[in-house]
C-alpha cells in the first residue's frame, strides 16, 4: 500500500476525549497525559477549548507551557474571541471549525452559504494575521455537498489557512466513501489534508486509514478512543496497524500503549472492554484447544502481532474449552510432568465444570493432587 511519505497523528484525547460523558481531567492528569502523549511520539496534541471554563482555560495555557516536542494546538470557533485566547496565550497552532452542511447551516447558525463563507474567511484571516499556524476544520464535511465543501477549501487555502480538515462528525462515511472523498479534495485543494473521524458505526479506525491510503497527511485519535458519543480512532490501534500493516516508521514508542491505556482509563474513570484491540485485556489472550496448541507451537498461527512488540504478555486460558495439548503445556510450564491417563482424568473434571471459567496454576496443582498424586 502506497502512503504519503509524511504521516502526522493529531491526538485529541484532552479536547475532544474531555467531551466524552462523565470525563473532566484534573490540570495535573493533563500533564501527565501531554508529557506521555510526547514521549510516545504524536505530531499534534491538541490542548483543549480555552472558552469552555475556566479549568480548560488555565489548563490549556499550562499545558502551552510543557517544554514538548508535538506542536500545540488550540481548538475553538471560527471567531475572534476563541482566536483571541490562543493568542494571547502565544499557543503556536489553532484548530478553528465551522459546520458546512446544509443542517448545521440551516439549524447551528441559520446563515446562507455565502454568509457561513464570509465568517469562515473572515476567520481564517484574522487567525493569520494574528500570526497563528492555522487548521480549519469543516465540520460535519461528511454530509456537505461535495461542490460546497471545495469551495470552502479553496477559499481557506486563498485566505492562508496551513491545514484543511474534514470532519466526519456523525461517523458516517465508509472507508471507500471517505477515500474518495479524500482524493477529490486533494486534487482540489493544495494543503495538507487532515481528517477527524468518528466511531458511530465502528469504522473510525478503518476511515481513518483510508483517509491515509487516499493521501491525507493527518489523522485525529484518542486514547481509548474516547470522544463525544462513541469517540475518535484510538490511538493505539492506528499508530499499531500502521506500523505492522502498512510498515510505516512513525518512530512511535509502541511499548508505551499499555502505560497511556492504563493511565487514561483511570483518570477518565471508565471502564474499557476487555476485547479492545491492542490494550485489552484479553488481546493476546487464548483459549480454545485448538488455538492454544498452535499458539503453543507458533504464536504467529493466532497472533497478528506479537504481545512484546506493545510490551505485553501472551495468556492461556484454562477451560472446559482447553485441549490435551494446552493442559499438557500448562503443566510444563509448572515443572510438572504428567502421565497421560491424569491428563484425561483432570481434563474430565474441568469439562465437568463450566461455570469454572478459568483455572489457575493452585486449581490445577490441587487438582493433580486429588488424584493421590504428590505434585
Ligand atoms: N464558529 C463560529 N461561531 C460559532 C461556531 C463556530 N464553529 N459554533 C457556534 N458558534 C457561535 C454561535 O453561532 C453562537 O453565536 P451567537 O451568540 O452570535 O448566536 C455562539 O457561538 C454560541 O454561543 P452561546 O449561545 O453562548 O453557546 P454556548 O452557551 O453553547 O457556549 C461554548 C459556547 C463553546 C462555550 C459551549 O458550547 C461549550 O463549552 N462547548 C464545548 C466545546 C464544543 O462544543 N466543542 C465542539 C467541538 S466539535
Ligand atoms: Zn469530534
Amino acid at each position: 500500500m502506497i502512503l504519503p511519505k509524511q504521516i502526522e497523528m493529531l491526538d485529541s484525547t484532552l479536547r475532544e476525549g474531555e467531551q466524552t460523558p462523565g470525563v473532566s481531567f484534573s490540570l495535573e492528569q493533563k500533564i501527565v497525559i501531554a508529557k506521555k502523549l510526547d514521549t510516545f511520539g504524536v505530531d499534534f496534541i491538541e490542548l483543549g477549548h480555552p472558552a469552555v471554563s475556566p479549568d480548560v482555560y488555565e489548563a490549556v495555557e499550562a499545558l502551552n507551557n510543557l517544554n514538548l516536542n508535538a506542536k500545540k494546538m488550540a481548538h475553538g470557533r471560527a471567531s475572534k474571541s476563541d482566536i483571541n485566547d490562543a493568542v494571547t496565550m502565544g499557543v503556536p497552532w489553532m484548530g478553528i471549525f465551522f459546520g458546512t452542511s446544509s443542517l448545521s447551516l440551516k439549524h447551528k447558525f441559520n446563515v446562507t452559504k455565502a454568509e457561513a463563507l464570509k465568517r469562515i474567511e473572515s476567520a481564517v484571516k484574522y487567525g493569520k494575521d494574528k500570526g497563528l499556524k492555522l487548521r480549519f476544520t469543516a465540520e460535519d464535511a461528511s454530509r456537505t455537498d461535495i461542490d460546497y465543501l471545495i469551495q470552502v477549501g479553496h477559499l481557506v487555502q486563498k485566505a492562508g489557512a496551513d491545514r484543511f480538515s474534514l470532519a466526519d462528525t456523525v461517523g458516517c462515511l465508509t472507508p471507500s466513501k471517505m477515500k474518495k472523498l479524500v482524493m477529490r479534495i486533494s486534487s482540489e485543494i493544495d494543503l495538507p489534508i487532515h481528517v477527524h473521524c468518528h466511531n458511530d458505526f465502528g469504522m473510525a479506525t478503518a476511515n481513518a486509514l483510508s483517509a491515509l491510503e487516499a493521501g491525507a497527511r493527518c489523522v485525529d485519535v484518542a486514547v481509548n478512543g474516547l470522544g463525544e458519543r462513541c469517540g475518535l480512532p484510538p490511538l493505539a490501534e492506528v499508530t499499531t496497524a500502521l506500523t505492522e500493516i502498512y510498515k510505516i516508521n512513525g518512530n512511535w514508542n509502541l511499548g508505551l500503549l499499555p502505560e497511556l491505556h492504563n493511565t487514561v482509563k483511570s483518570f477518565s474513570k471508565l471502564d474499557s472492554n476487555v476485547n479492545q484491540p491492542i490494550v485489552g485485556k484479553n488481546a493476546f489472550t487464548h483459549k480454545a484447544g485448538l488455538h492454544v496448541k498452535a499458539v503453543a507451537k507458533e504464536p504467529k498461527s493466532y497472533e497478528a502481532i506479537s504481545p512484546e512488540t506493545v510490551h505485553r504478555k501472551r495468556h492461556l486460558v484454562i477451560d472446559k474449552f482447553t485441549g490435551r495439548a494446552a493442559l499438557k503445556n500448562r503443566f510444563a510450564a509448572m515443572n510438572v510432568t504428567i502421565e497421560n491417563i491424569e491428563l484425561d482424568a483432570i481434563l474430565l473434571e474441568i469439562k465437568m465444570h463450566p461455570e469454572k471459567v478459568s483455572w489457575n496454576d493452585e486449581a490445577l496443582i490441587s487438582l493433580l493432587k486429588s488424584m493421590n498424586r504428590k505434585v
